[in-house]
C-alpha cells in the first residue's frame, strides 16, 4: 500500500504491508505526527480510510495542523482515545485501511495497573494492537517517543514485537530529517528517506547530494566529502573535524553523527601509524546537516579531516573518500565502490581516496589515488 510519499515509501520497502504493525520512533518535535498526518492524507486521497487515534493533541489542534499542511481528505477520522480497549473496539467497527496511534506512550490498557507510558503499559498496548493488526488485518502505525537519554519505556522495548521499526533522526535545529528503517520484516532494513521540514510540513529531498554539500567551504581545513551508502543509494556528506589546543586536563573528544568509539580508535591509529599527535588537543568531529553515518567507510574521510584540521591544510577540493581503516593503519575496501564513485563524480569529486578491490571499474572521469595506508592518506595533504 504505497502512500505516494516517495521518500516514506522507500523506507517502508514500497509502502505499508497490509496487516502489518509499524513503529515510528523519534524525539519529540522531530516530525512524527507531521509525517503520519501527511501520509494519512495521501492515503485518504487514494481512497483509504484512516483512523487516527490522537492521545497527544486534541482533534482541534490536529485539524489546525492539517489545514496548514493542506491536508483535507475527509476520510480521515480523528479519534481522541487513549484507552486501548476502546480503541480496539472502535477500529473493529470501522475497519480502517490504516490505523495511526499517536502516541503509544499516551495509551493505557484498563486491565493493567501502571501509568500510561510505563514499560508494562506500553508493552501491553502494543501487544493488543499487534493482535488487532494480525486478527483483523488492520494496518497499524504506532508513534513512540524517544528521549535524548533513551527513556526506559521508549520504543526500544517494542522493537522485537513489531514488524518494522523506523526512526526519525536529525536535529530539531536543522531542516533535514532522515527516516531510517532499523528493522523490516518485509523489506530492506537499511533504507533511509530524506525530508526537509518547511512551513507546509515535510517534503522529500530528491537530490540529497546537493543538499548536504550546499554550505561546504572546501578551502577550510578539516572538511572531507564522503560517499556514504544509505541502503541502496549513495549519499554525499561532509565529514568535518576541528582540532584546537585544549585547556582541559583531559582533552575533549566529541563526535556528532559519528560513533564516538570510532573516533577514539581512529585517533589512536593516526597517532601510531600516521605520525600525528592529538595530545593536548581538543577534537570535535561531525557530519554536516545533522545526518548520522554509521558505516565503517566513514574512517577514511574522518581520518582525512582529522589530519587536515591538525595540520591546517585543506583537503584538495576534488577528493572523495570512503573506506574502513584497520588497527594497523591499513585501509580496507568497502562495498559499492562503483556506485559511490559515480555519485561523487557527478559532483566533480573525481579523485578517489579509497582502497578499491581488484577489478573495480572506475567511472570515466574519475581517478583512483591508490591509497592503501594512513600514511599515504596523510600525504594527500600538502
Ligand atoms: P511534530 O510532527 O508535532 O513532531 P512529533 O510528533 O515528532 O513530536 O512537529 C515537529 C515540529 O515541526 C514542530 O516543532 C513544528 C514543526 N513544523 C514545521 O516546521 N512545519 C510544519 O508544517 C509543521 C506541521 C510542523
Ligand atoms: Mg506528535
Amino acid at each position: 500500500m504505497p502512500t505516494g510519499i516517495d521518500e516514506f515509501d522507500r523506507v517502508l520497502g514500497g509502502g505499508f504491508v497490509a496487516g502489518s504493525l509499524v513503529l515510528l520512533g523519534g524525539e519529540p518535535g522531530i516530525g512524527k505526527s507531521t509525517l503520519l498526518l501527511q501520509a494519512s492524507d495521501a492515503l485518504a486521497r487514494r481512497g483509504v480510510s484512516v483512523l487516527y487515534a490522537c492521545g497527544e493533541e486534541s482533534p482541534a489542534q490536529i485539524g489546525m495542523r492539517a489545514t496548514r499542511l493542506g491536508a483535507g481528505g475527509d476520510s480521515i477520522t480523528l479519534l481522541p482515545e487513549v484507552n486501548a480497549v476502546a480503541l480496539e473496539a472502535a477500529a473493529t467497527i470501522s475497519m480502517p485501511g490504516l490505523l495511526v496511534v499517536d502516541s503509544i506512550q499516551t495509551m493505557f490498557d484498563p486491565e493493567l495497573s501502571g501509568a500510561p507510558g510505563s514499560v508494562g503499559q506500553v508493552r501491553a498496548c502494543t501487544a493488543r494492537l499487534m493482535r488487532l493488526a494480525k486478527d483483523k488485518g488492520i494496518t497499524t502505525v504506532i508513534v513512540g517517543h524517544v528521549t535524548k537519554d533513551g527513556a526506559i519505556a521508549g520504543p526500544r522495548v517494542l522493537e522485537h514485537m513489531v514488524d518494522a521499526v523506523l526512526y526519525f533522526e536529525g536535529d530539531r535545529d536543522h531542516a533535514f530529517r532522515v527516516v531510517r528503517a532499523v528493522k523490516n520484516r518485509f523489506g530492506s532494513a537499511s533504507e533511509i528517506g530524506i525530508f526537509e521540514m518547511g512551513e507546509h510540513g515535510l517534503t522529500g529531498v530528491g537530490n540529497p547530494a546537493a543538499v548536504f554539500l550546499g554550505e561546504r567551504d572546501a578551502s577550510t581545513p578539516g572538511s572531507t566529502v564522503m560517499a556514504a551508502m544509505e541502503g541502496s543509494r549513495p549519499l554525499l556528506v561532509e565529514v568535518q573535524a576541528l582540532v584546537t589546543p585544549s585547556y582541559l586536563q583531559v582533552p575533549r573528544r566529541l563526535a556528532t553523527g559519528i560513533d564516538t568509539t570510532r573516533l577514539l580508535q581512529l585517533l589512536a591509529v593516526l597517532e601510531r601509524h600516521a605520525n600525528a599527535s592529538f595530545s593536548g588537543q581538543d577534537v570535535y568531529v561531525s557530519v554536516a546537516g545533522g545526518v548520522r553515518v554509521v558505516e565503517p567507510a566513514v574512517d577514511v574521510p574522518l581520518a582525512l579531516s582529522l589530519l587536515s584540521a591538525l595540520r591546517s591544510i585543506p583537503v584538495p577540493v576534488d577528493v572523495i573518500g570512503f573506506g574502513e581503516i584497520g588497527l594497523t593503519g591499513r585501509i580496507r575496501s568497502v562495498a559499492h565502490a562503483e556506485a559511490r564513485m559515480r555519485e561523487a563524480g557527478r559532483q566533480g569529486l573525481v579523485r578517489v581516496a579509497a582502497k578499491l578491490p581488484n577489478g573495480t571499474a572506475i567511472p570515466t572521469g574519475s581517478e583512483s589515488l591508490g591509497i592503501g595506508t594512513t600514511v599515504e592518506l596523510g600525504a594527500l595533504l600538502r
